[in-house]
């Protein structure tokens, strides 16, 4: 056999003209007169490959014309620029190995499915080009921050999934069993553990997953989501929103210039994520209410901003934006209120455009120790269980600032998708943890 290569070499034209051999399931197939034509796909994409009765023979063309969908080969042959072909190339095949002959029953057909249906199939539904492709953004997207962030002088570091203090309220906590211990929770964010570590580690990140028990079924919401968390000490709210600014700027070039087929698949032209600049614009939430006031939307000053309203406001934008300075009532406890106007807090969110809204939530904290403790008792916390946390704001205690960014909201917005879910592989959410 020839040099075994990946589809997405192909694709990319590196082997234009030449002799080459691919494996995969085949995806869909289909005749017409003596030509077969398959989609194979491997881990890196799909690709058409032509069989000819006339090249390979009778007794291998009936062959492979009986294969079941998702069986698996190996086809030998020369790559073709066509520009008939889905992806303007194809495998003009000459042999053929079978691997492996799949059951003849695959339940996802090419047919349309029902939503429930296709989630009760996930495990197989993930096979999809489409789901493919928003994985392999979805690692891309990964493998972007973490570069940037490494690049830039941030050190990874850990926090406990168990926990016993609430970072982001209450009502969305996940009690769990924790041998005779009450009170112990799945995290809702790394980020009090995080201000810990920052007086050992400086600039800090983290990737890991976060749960939150919201309680209603939304386009935006998962039980269990990724979250790539920032601490940074001796940094202000706008010193962090610079970093939101250049983070997400970076990620969407990587994509645009190393995954520019799996967005276009997904309706995301590489162009529009490629203009992007940083800064993003920057309104305070009393703004944000006067543009929507303009659109005859009241919200009432103090009252915390939805998807009704968020969704508005993403129409005065073709970029990211963020909303800064939001009510004290409407941020969870930690939020530093603005010196010269205490009813409102050095918060920051940043919002995507296109009807997407908040991917980013985050902005400097509270570095004093009385402050602090206040705001645990206006909130109803029981200071005791954030001693340790208090005890931060003791020794050594610094301006600091951080945001945390749903991994699944930045690529439901790149990837132009109608629900979270399909930014995740196995979604989790109220009614759901099969497969
Ligand atoms: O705005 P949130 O709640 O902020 C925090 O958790 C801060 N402690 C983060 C920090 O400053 N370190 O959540 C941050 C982001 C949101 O902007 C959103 O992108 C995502 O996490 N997020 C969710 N994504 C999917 N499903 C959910 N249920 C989410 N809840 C929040
Ligand atoms: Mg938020």
């Amino acid at each position: 056999m020839s040099e075994l290569v990946d589809v997405a070499g192909i694709l990319d034209g590196k082997y234009d003209g030449q002799r080459v051999s691919v494996r995969g399931w085949i995806y869909n197939k289909r005749s017409s007169g003596g030509i077969q034509f398959l989609i194979l796909r491997d881990g890196s994409g799909v690709v058409q490959c032509t069989l000819d009765r006339k090249n390979i023979g009778e007794k291998c063309f009936e062959r492979v014309e009986r294969l079941p969908i998702e069986s698996v080969i190996e086809l030998e042959g020369i790559v073709r620029v066509d520009n008939r072909a889905p992806e303007g190339r194809e495998l003009s095949v000459d042999r053929v190995g079978l691997i492996l002959e799949s059951q003849p029953d695959y339940p996802i057909t090419h047919k349309r499915h029902g939503v429930d249906f296709l989630l009760d199939n996930r495990h197989l539904y993930i096979r999809e080009p489409k789901m493919q492709a928003i994985l392999r953004l979805r690692a891309k997207t990964m493998e972007a921050a973490r570069s940037w962030l490494v690049e830039n002088g941030y050190t990874e570091a850990h926090s406990p999934i168990f926990t016993a203090a609430a970072c982001e309220g209450g009502s969305t906590l996940f009690e769990v069993e924790y041998f005779d211990e009450e009170g112990v929770y799945l995290a809702q964010s790394w980020q009090l553990y995080a201000e810990a570590m920052i007086s050992s580690l400086g600039k800090i990140y983290t990737i890991a997953p976060s749960f939150r028990a919201e309680k209603s079924r939304t386009r935006r919401h998962l039980a269990e989501y990724w979250h790539l968390e920032v601490e940074e000490p001796f940094t202000d709210l706008y010193g962090i929103m610079k970093v939101g600014d250049e983070l997400v700027t970076h990620i969407c070039h990587t994509l645009a210039r190393e995954r520019p087929r799996e967005l276009r698949r997904l309706g995301r032209r590489p162009e529009e994520l490629l203009r992007l600049e940083p800064p993003y614009p920057r309104i305070t939430y009393d703004e944000a209410l006067e543009l929507l006031r303009g659109d005859g939307i009241e919200l009432l000053w103090g009252e915390d901003m939805g998807w009704q309203q968020e969704e508005p406001l993403t129409k005065h934008f073709d970029t990211p934006f963020w909303v800064t300075h939001f009510p004290k009532g409407v941020k969870a406890f930690y939020h530093k209120p603005d010196p010269k106007r205490r009813e409102v807090t050095l918060s920051a969110d940043l919002l995507a455009p296109e009807g997407y809204g908040e991917i980013i939530g985050g902005g400097q904290r509270i570095d004093d120790y009385e402050e602090l403790l206040q705001r645990v008792r206006e909130e109803g916390l029981d200071p005791e269980d954030y001693k340790w946390y208090l005890d931060l704001r003791r020794w050594g205690s610094v301006p600091h600032s951080g945001f945390g960014l749903g991994i699944e909201r930045l690529l439901m917005w790149i990837a132009k998708l109608e629900h979270i879910r399909d930014a995740i592989p196995f979604p989790r959410d109220m009614r759901r943890v099969y497969p």
